[in-house]
């Protein structure tokens, strides 16, 4: 009988499938859907202070007459029902299940939200997700002053809350490898979510308007995270949960050979259904049982990139001899 349990932020999962921020754990029945199919943990919908901070914005727009105190106090309202509707749904979440549930924060400063942690360790969360999502598109920014947000960040939230802190980031980095070594080294982050999936933007030629393609994954999409989740695990000892592109038990366990401590799936869910969770972690053990891997250690890393090794395939971005013959 194979073992396919892990430890992820200091928790005890049944299963390295973790379903991944999304709205498809904002209501009760639906968590307690994904438990019973054989989530590891669920990470809840985030909270994003760009949609307060607009919100607030929004509201004291309506009247321009309101007074410095007033912008304050609907501001104020407005986080305050927010959060307080999100720990709510937290304390809901914890006791109608017995996996962890992580709540997520999204954050574009280090401002607004630090107040929340605490509401959000209060409520019960076993962890927390910070998803920062920095985009280096401010040509005024030098690559320091995008990836110092990072630091002041994690920095901030750290001294705020005890839970364990994963940090879910992007892949916008000229020093991507350098970034997370050095994030890591501040010993705020206890977990590595790599990479966050953004809005995409396309452009319809009809109406000349700007759209947006696909918000679901396909398992093409892999690439990117297994890549780096191939090139930093034996690089950095914080563990690293691998998402974008995990549609099927195979894609789990490509994750877990170049490294990942487990991995986070949202797309395939909607498109699949909960039930996808069962399916994969089904394949998972069908294949470990073909192997013979008794535990996820018995192959983890297994194929990480190593100097050593024929695995500098991760380090290519050139096709070179795969086109060579394309003509
Ligand atoms: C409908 C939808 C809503 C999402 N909402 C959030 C969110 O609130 N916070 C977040 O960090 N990620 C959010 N994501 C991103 C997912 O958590 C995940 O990182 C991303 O979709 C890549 O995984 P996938 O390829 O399995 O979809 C959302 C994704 C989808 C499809």
């Amino acid at each position: 009988m194979v073992n396919i349990e892990t430890n992820y932020l200091g928790l005890n999962l049944k299963s390295p499938i973790i379903v991944a921020s999304s709205g498809i754990s904002n209501n009760i029945e639906k968590i307690k859907e994904l438990e019973s199919n054989g989530a590891g943990a669920i990470v809840l919908k985030s909270l994003f202070e760009e949609q307060i901070l607009a919100e607030s914005s929004h509201n004291i727009s309506q009247d321009e007459s309101y007074g410095y105190d007033v912008h304050n106090y609907i501001t104020t309202v407005m986080r305050d029902t927010r959060l307080s509707d999100y720990t709510k749904h937290i304390k809901e979440a914890k006791s109608n299940t017995n996996i962890p549930i992580i709540a997520s924060i999204n954050c574009v400063s280090d401002k607004e939200w630090i107040d929340y942690t605490s509401a959000i360790e209060k409520a019960g969360a076993d962890a927390l997700e910070l998803n920062i999502g920095i985009l280096p598109s401010n040509h005024e920014f030098s690559s320091e002053q995008n990836e110092q947000q990072y630091f002041n960040i994690i920095e901030k939230v750290r001294k705020s809350t005890k839970l364990p802190i994963a940090l879910k980031m992007s892949q916008y980095s000229a020093g991507l490898a350098n970034l997370i070594k050095k994030l890591s080294w501040t010993g705020h982050v206890d977990a590595f979510v790599l990479f966050n999936r953004y809005f995409r933007p396309d452009i319809d030629i009809n109406d000349m308007k700007i759209t947006s393609s696909g918000v679901f994954s396909s398992s093409e999409d892999i690439s990117d995270s297994l890549r780096w989740v191939a090139v930093m695990s034996n690089v950095i000892e914080v563990p690293i949960a691998a998402t974008t592109g995990i549609h099927t038990g195979a894609d789990v366990i490509k994750q877990i050979l170049v490294g990942a401590q487990c991995v986070q799936v949202a797309s395939t869910l909607y498109q699949n259904g909960t039930q996808q969770l069962s399916k994969m972690n089904d394949e998972l053990k069908t294949w470990m049982e073909k192997k013979k891997f008794n535990t996820l250690d018995d192959f983890r890393g297994k194929m990480a990139f190593d100097s050593e090794k024929n695995t500098v395939a991760f380090e290519r971005i050139q096709f070179m001899k795969h086109f060579g013959g394309i003509e």
